[in-house]
């Protein structure tokens, strides 16, 4: 569904390109949506649309690896839809998203799939993919998995640890689909806190009195996150499958993944802009509705230098991706749990001002260099999707999503300004320098002179293929790990009896 002005076509002039590996100054030409020629002085043919990005950055479009866009969640649903949530991702300097399906237990994977792929459909803004949630275990699961990959594009299945008597799985469960993501050459993700102790921690503060939103964190602490990081790790490391743990919140959790690589397993994390941008001391502030909009799982944690650390973890390749968990709830609905912290949707934004955040506290700190946060926001989320160099790189071949980034541009970011749905924004009056000035969709300009210029169901859905760059060695590293388990060859057992008669 394409406007009659959107050609695909366009010429970007005097940009300085900035691909993960390496920048240069350079034209880049965009024909019917992918790029065409990338050289110094092209000269524009007749009719087609010219953009002069002289002191500007040319990036490949963003890529957030983790939404959740009109999800059902929590007895509401979130409010950023397929729409209104590509939207704003555009406007921030995101061209790419890959949101949850989310079944619910005993639903079938494959009906999920249908149903979120056609809300998605109808109302993406710009391309898209689906990651699909598995929270509940069987023969059914396992073929639907089968299908899933073989015929559907999906290359990655999420477990949740949390959200006990709902979305969670047991280790046991855990281990069936990691073995099964295995099989069949797809990322398992997980959602890292240990469940069990959440719920009791819960029961917890809300006898003691506790029942405002640092309650969440409180039944939630750091130590939860972290146990379950490494339980989840050592459950796909046990079946050797590459795992990618989602948010990413805590030191603590960022330490154990660190150490695990360290030791050549193969894992990924994935921090967020809240975790990168914020800390969770929100959570403590009187005016309920503040506190409230916060309170996501893991929560943002309040210990004021995580955020610096995990982008140390991010500039040194110890994180990998930033996505963001845009899964956006108003005051009326967070109101839910208003006396009762447990019955707050979870959930905060993040979608459009991932970029500039990672920026702000990346680039602007001197701790990412632009190749680096080229790397961290866009390139590694299509190498380890499975979708490089179709998304994440600007070269000739590669899908024209480009966004021109000025450096030197700033802006304080605020609800009133943004372009979700929702009334609340996590980052409200951080100032950011670093901005998407103009968003280019395979080759059309969806953002310019802070204006929208989408066309709602435009996007298209990208199939992901399985055994991506992920699973290079693991063959191997099964094999020689396997070789070292040896059986021991021993004389039958024999009883003492049975042993002195033979005498
Ligand atoms: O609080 C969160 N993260 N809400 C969305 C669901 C999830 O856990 O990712
Ligand atoms: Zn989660
Ligand atoms: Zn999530």
């Amino acid at each position: 569904m394409l406007r009659v002005d959107q050609t695909g076509t366009i010429l970007i002039k005097n940009g300085t390109v900035v691909n993960d590996d390496r920048y240069f100054k350079s034209d880049v030409l965009v024909e019917n949506g992918i790029i065409k020629e990338i050289s110094k002085n092209i000269e524009p043919k007749e009719g087609i649309k010219v953009v002069d990005a002289t002191d500007k950055l040319l990036l490949p479009g963003g890529i957030d690896t983790h939404t959740h866009f009109q999800l059902p969640f929590m007895g509401t649903v979130s409010v950023d839809d397929f729409d209104i949530g590509t939207q704003a991702a555009v406007a921030g300097g995101t061209t790419f998203i890959i949101d949850f399906v989310i079944p619910t237990r005993g639903q079938s994977l494959l009906e999920a799939y249908d149903q979120w792929k056609k809300w998605a459909d109808e109302k993406v803004n710009c391309d898209y993919s689906l990651h699909v949630a598995i929270t509940w275990w069987s023969e059914q699961v396992s073929r639907e998995m089968e299908i899933l990959v073989k015929e559907r594009g999906v290359n990655s299945f999420k477990c949740f640890m949390a959200y006990k008597n709902s979305f969670m799985v047991t280790d046991q469960e855990m281990y069936h689909i990691f073995k099964r993501c295995k099989e069949l050459g797809a990322i398992a993700q997980v959602h890292a806190e240990n469940g069990d102790m959440v719920f009791e921690g819960q029961k917890k503060m809300l006898e003691m009195g506790i029942t405002g939103p640092e309650g969440h964190e409180l039944s939630r602490p750091e130590a939860l996150e972290a146990e379950a990081t490494n339980r989840a790790i050592v459950i796909a490391d046990s079946v050797c499958t590459p795992v990618y743990i989602v948010h990413v919140q805590s030191i603590g959790a960022a330490d154990v993944i660190c150490k695990h690589r360290k030791e050549g397993v193969r894992v990924y994390g994935e921090p967020i802009a809240a975790g990168l941008g914020v800390d969770g001391s929100h959570m403590w502030n009187h005016d309920w509705r503040h506190a409230a909009a916060f309170v996501m799982g893991p929560p943002i944690r309040p210990d004021p230098r995580t955020k610096g650390v995990l982008m140390d973890y991010l500039a040194r390749g110890d994180l990998d991706c930033v996505g963001t968990d845009n899964c956006t709830f108003c005051a009326d609905q967070k109101a839910m749990g208003k006396d009762d912290f447990t019955k707050i949707p979870n959930g905060v934004n993040g979608v459009e001002d991932r970029m500039s955040i990672v920026w702000e506290n990346g680039v602007n700190t001197g701790k990412l260099t632009w190749c680096q946060f080229v790397r961290a926001t866009s390139s590694e989320a299509a190498r380890i999707f499975n979708i490089y160099p179709r998304k994440g790189r600007i070269d000739v071949g590669c899908d024209g999503d480009i966004v021109i980034w000025d450096p030197n541009q700033s802006k304080t970011i605020s609800k009133d300004t943004h372009h979700h749905a929702v009334d609340f924004n996590i980052f409200e009056g951080i100032k950011v320098t670093g901005i998407a000035v103009t968003t280019i969709v395979a080759g059309n300009i969806v953002w310019s002179d802070n204006k929208l210029s989408c066309v709602k169901g435009s996007g298209r859905f990208v199939p992901r293929p399985p055994f991506g760059p992920v699973f290079d060695g693991i063959e191997q590293r099964d094999k020689v790990r396997n070789e070292l388990l040896r059986k021991v060859d021993r004389k039958p057992y024999e009883d003492d009896n049975t042993k002195n008669s033979s005498k």
